[in-house]
């Protein structure tokens, strides 16, 4: 069983065209697989979640189509935060929040500070996120301690970089899932899926259901996990661990 997931949520547009609908009815429905998802991952103890809402680049969108997302991010924040609070969610938001307007600003920071001792699931969403800027963010931070005589270069190595980078907090994802019929990482959480399992689907966010999870999940199941060793050696690994 992971115990992160991430998923790029993908393929909300294209089942509205199928339907003859506007894209917006797409996200709508793609909001409904978002609740679907959180509750079987709290019925399943899968400990964190991390879904791609909206990537940096994803304000070139049409600006009708960015107004839509933002209301629906601004309905789905009031109304299923307080919910998520009860279930003991931990809610958390990645990537430059700055370009929000004030209110859901406001939204995120009180969702954020409201469920901060939640432990049931943390529940990540990368809103404005993008991949790149992350590992950018995170240079230049290490950079402005090494300007201020607070850190060496040569104190610069994967665990310095890794520990300013979004979600330096969890575990890696084990499991990473997309949509929508894709097979690209599309700039989400480039760092952090180095080692991360991936599995791709055609069937598209709407349509997102616990039975499309539980085949990710036994595909997972039957992958044997290396992060760069041997078979040999991770079966010896594994016996140590069990005789411990
Ligand atoms: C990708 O589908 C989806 C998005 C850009 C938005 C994701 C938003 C939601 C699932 C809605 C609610 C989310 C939260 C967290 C409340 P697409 O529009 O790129 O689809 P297409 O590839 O078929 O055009």
């Amino acid at each position: 069983m992971p115990s992160h997931l991430a998923i790029i949520m993908d393929g909300n547009g294209r089942w509205a065209q199928q339907r003859r609908r506007p894209r917006v009815i797409g996200h709508r429905a793609g909001a409904r697989a978002v609740n679907r998802t959180i509750d079987f991952c709290l019925e399943r103890g899968i400990a964190a979640l991390t879904l791609f809402a909206f990537s940096s680049e994803n304000w070139g969108r049409p600006q009708q189509e960015v107004d839509a997302l933002m209301k629906l991010f601004l309905g789905a924040l009031d109304r299923e935060v307080d919910e998520l609070h009860r279930r003991a969610v931990r809610v958390r938001f990645i990537g430059e929040r700055s370009r929000f307007g004030a209110g859901i600003l406001h939204r995120m920071q009180r969702a954020e500070q409201l469920t901060r001792d939640n432990r049931t699931l943390t529940l990540s969403i990368a809103a404005s996120y993008g991949g790149r800027q992350d590992i950018a963010h995170a240079a230049r931070s290490l950079a402005e301690d090494v300007a201020a005589g607070r850190l060496l270069p040569e104190q610069i190595d994967e665990q310095a970089l890794a520990s300013r980078m979004a979600l330096a907090d969890l575990p890696a994802p084990d499991l990473f899932i997309r949509t929508g019929g894709d097979t690209r990482i599309s700039n989400f959480l480039l760092w952090q899926l180095a080692y991360t399992e991936l599995w791709f689907t055609e069937v598209l966010w709407p349509e997102f259901d616990a039975h499309v999870l539980q085949q990710a999940l036994d595909d997972y199941a039957q992958r044997e996990r290396r992060f760069g060793l041997t078979s040999a050696q991770i079966a010896a690994l594994a016996a140590e661990n069990a005789s411990q």
